[in-house]
């Protein structure tokens, strides 16, 4: 009898949904579907991942009310199915987060079976530690606001530092865009190159990157005073770059301030060219400027953040995170 009255309630459910919305939620085996909602902030990758998935996308409705805050609704009634919900963080990183959060508890408290996050940019990363004291964590505050927000699955693209993610407390999975890197490092004919990290931090990724690209990596010491946010770089002593193309990596370009400096410090050194590869562009403060006049040959970022500035190089990375976060459901 109760298997019944569910099947009936299954039925009429769908039959609604066919004749409201003419757009069902393909099911699994199991009777369960995958939703991929996209935020405002998505950069291109939920459909992507609906794609793979065959899953149903939906574009979340917003708007902005006169004082600035945000309005949310899902297109479609809220379903006991499996929520992948993907949103960048810049520009408008408040709102952007915001977003999220409300987005994820919706979905959560109103009977989704899971909630999964994508986020091609994560922001407030940077600061993971308390370098002065009384300085707030926000790494750590935000990533726990959006665990507890309902998020069961976080996924990220390249966050600062990946050991900050424990303060999710749930599943999370940090995506570097490697392939895509390579795929287009590959392409450009690179003679003698050298992968150079601008700081301790950027350790991983260069070695990552020289490892994809077959050749070496050299880790530069940085200095920040931690009053006016001035860096300085120290390059070892007795360093010749002649005939060498230099790839600097590292996650974010925001004023530019250190590729800058670490490309026109190699162009001294006599580099042959001078790449600057990052995850996530921000570009702020006079940057496009400052790079220029670095030196700089190519500036390449991955696209996680909706905006887009001229003369930089765009990788497309859509399937390589749709791959990571379908193998979760395939
Ligand atoms: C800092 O540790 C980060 O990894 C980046 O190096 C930094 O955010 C880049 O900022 P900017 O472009 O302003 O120098």
């Amino acid at each position: 009898m109760e298997v019944l009255a569910y099947l009936t309630k299954a039925c009429v459910k769908e039959c609604l949904q066919l004749l409201i919305f003419n757009n069902p939620v393909p099911k699994n085996y199991r009777g369960y579907g995958v939703i991929v909602a996209s935020l405002p902030g998505d950069v291109g990758i939920g459909e992507r991942i609906s794609n793979l998935l065959g899953a149903q996308h939906q574009e979340v409705i917003h708007k902005v009310f006169p004082d600035g805050e945000s309005y949310l609704r899902f297109p479609h009634p809220i379903e006991s199915d499996d929520y992948v919900l993907v949103q960048s963080t810049y520009p408008e990183q408040n709102r952007r987060l915001l977003e999220l959060v409300m987005a994820a508890k919706t979905l959560s408290v109103r009977g989704a079976r899971s909630v999964s996050a994508v986020i091609p940019y994560l922001a407030y990363a940077r600061q993971d530690k308390e370098f002065l004291p009384g300085e707030v964590v926000s790494a750590e505050v935000v990533l726990e606001l959006l665990g507890s927000s309902g998020i069961s699955d976080l996924y990220v693209v390249d966050i600062h530092k990946p050991a900050v993610l424990k303060a999710f407390r749930r599943r999370s999975t940090n995506i570097m865009p490697l392939n895509s890197f390579k795929k287009y490092m590959s392409g450009l004919n690179l003679r003698n190159p050298l992968v150079v990290a601008p700081d301790e931090g950027a350790r991983h990724r260069a070695s990552l990157l020289s490892k994809a690209l077959s050749t070496d990596y050299l880790v530069i010491k940085k200095f920040r005073d931690r009053y006016t946010g001035k860096i300085l770089h120290s390059f070892p002593e007795g360093l010749d770059f002649g005939g060498v193309d230099v790839v600097v990596i590292d996650d974010i370009i925001s004023t530019g301030g250190t590729v800058a400096d670490i490309a026109s410090k190699a162009k001294d050194l006599g580099a042959e060219r001078v790449f600057a590869l990052a995850t996530h562009g921000i570009f702020v403060d006079g940057a496009v400027e400052r790079l220029r006049n670095s030196g700089i040959d190519e500036v390449i970022v991955a696209k996680t953040v909706g905006r887009v500035v001229e003369g930089v190089t765009y990788l497309d990375v859509g399937d390589e995170v749709a791959n990571v976060v379908g193998r979760r459901f395939l």
